[in-house]
């Protein structure tokens, strides 16, 4: 068997989306990937103590007044010592440039709380997407994994899952909903079925 695909995600908060694709990796859900990194753009970020727990090593990097091009590069350096081979944005809340991206093309995946093409693109992160979708009123929202590109939520979509909306949701209960319902299922089989073909491409 071919070896793992190391894979490193990048996170800024509560991380309960790495806590899915740690879960999934033990379970035996994630086979041909293993997480070698966490890096949180923010320093006290729970993410981290998730990731230590686990035995991951983690790094912090974090934007502060720099330039987004030292901020980026402070992140691909942690990426290259790490020998990264896929990056998963699991609650990170910084858009990466076209420059950044370049340097993996179709190996950077990102988890978003919505069906894009709703509800998507900058400024639409977080609580802020539920928000929106229950101000608008749709009656069906959920969850989509897709590949990064220079466009923000733009890239090509790799799995999606619909959440029902009920109609006494508040973002936050909307937002719990989409996690439990689609991020946490989806994420793990997206980062399962990524690392599968990069592995057999290898
Ligand atoms: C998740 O809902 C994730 O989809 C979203 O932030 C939350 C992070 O939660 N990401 C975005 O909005 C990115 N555009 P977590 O830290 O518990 O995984």
């Amino acid at each position: 068997m071919s070896k793992k695909v190391r894979i490193a995600v990048l996170v800024s908060g509560g991380g309960t989306n790495l806590r899915a694709l740690i879960d999934a990796q033990n379970s035996g859900i994630i086979k041909s990937g293993e997480i070698v990194l966490v890096i949180s753009s923010k320093a006290g970020a729970y993410a981290l103590r998730r990731a230590e727990a686990a035995g991951i090593a983690t790094a912090v990097c974090e934007k502060g007044g720099r330039q987004q091009s030292l901020f980026e590069q402070d992140i691909l350096s942690e990426l290259k010592s790490a020998d990264a081979e896929l990056i998963i944005l699991a609650g990170f809340m910084n858009i990466l440039s076209a420059d950044f991206v370049k340097h993996y093309p179709d190996r950077i995946i990102n988890v978003h709380p919505s069906l894009i093409p709703s509800f998507c693109g900058s400024g639409f992160y977080g609580l802020r997407v539920h928000k929106a979708a229950l101000e608008y009123g749709v009656k069906v929202t959920g969850a989509t994994v897709h590949f990064v590109n220079e466009i923000p939520d733009g890239g090509r979509i790799i799995m999606q899952k619909a959440v029902e909306v009920d109609p006494e949701d508040t973002p936050e209960t909307l937002q719990r909903r989409v996690m439990e319902n689609a991020e946490w299922i989806i994420l793990p089989a997206a980062a399962e079925a990524v690392c599968k073909e990069i592995g057999e491409n290898k």
